[in-house]
């Protein structure tokens, strides 16, 4: 049987909108920055510059929110993991979103009250929030303040390393994007679970015995 719960606490809502927009700003001003053409820019260089350093300012205080958020909040739980079993609950979602929802099969992993998500979104949601958007922000800030950064760990110039990194994190962080918006249509209905992350009600089934 399912329920409208309420399911996305207001803080975590204001910590996603604020973090959606910040890093679609900064995907458009690094897009514009990396692939710079003087004469026709997507955005005017300097302007692209000062916007990139502006929005990830203003995204490192949103990920405060949320990491002190799920610290002191019951929404900290949905991001602690049982280690055993991990692989087959992994590779049962995997085969669902591959073959069996397409086959109108049910849901392996339905979300109820005590599981916000599904082991995939799980895995994802940390190696995103927890690994790697405080390493972009931590290497943005090393290009921001390039004294900090060391001169040449492997032979190699420090900041070179660190450029490298933070696009190529950012690059993962565009594709993560693409994916968490299209897993998010796939739900009560096509826009059901954007409809919650703003209202924050989401239809769940009942608790079963054995949670992930
Ligand atoms: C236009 C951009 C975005 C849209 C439309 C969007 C959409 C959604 C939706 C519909 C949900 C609820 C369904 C679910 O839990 O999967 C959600 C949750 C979530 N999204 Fe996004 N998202 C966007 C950007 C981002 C970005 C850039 C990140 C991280 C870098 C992110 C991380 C998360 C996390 C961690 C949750 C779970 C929040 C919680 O309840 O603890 N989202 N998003």
């Amino acid at each position: 049987m399912s329920k409208l719960s309420y399911h996305y606490p207001l803080i975590i809502r204001i910590w996603h909108i604020l973090n959606a927009l910040c890093i679609l700003l900064l995907i458009a001003t690094g897009i514009s920055m990396y692939y710079a053409d003087p004469g026709r820019p997507l955005i005017e260089f300097s302007w692209a510059v000062k916007l990139h350093n502006f929005t990830g300012i203003v995204l490192s205080f949103s990920y405060l929110i949320f990491f002190f958020a799920n610290l002191f909040t019951e929404n900290g739980c949905y991001y602690r993991t049982k280690w055993k079993g991990i692989i087959n609950r992994l590779i049962k979602q995997g085969m669902y979103y591959m073959f069996g929802m397409f086959k109108g099969e049910k849901k392996p992993f339905p979300i109820t009250e005590k599981r916000k998500f599904n082991p995939l979104q799980h895995i994802s949601y940390i190696m995103i929030m927890y690994l790697a958007v405080p390493f972009v922000i931590i290497s943005g800030l090393g290009l921001m303040f390039p004294e900090s950064v060391l001169k040449a760990p492997f032979g190699v110039g420090g900041i070179l390393i660190t450029d490298i990194l933070h696009v190529a994190t950012g690059f993962f962080l565009s594709l993560f994007l693409i994916i968490h918006i299209y897993v998010s249509t796939i739900g009560a209905s096509k826009s059901a679970n954007f409809k919650s992350i703003v209202n924050g009600y989401a239809l769940v089934e009942e608790d079963e015995e054995e949670e992930d």
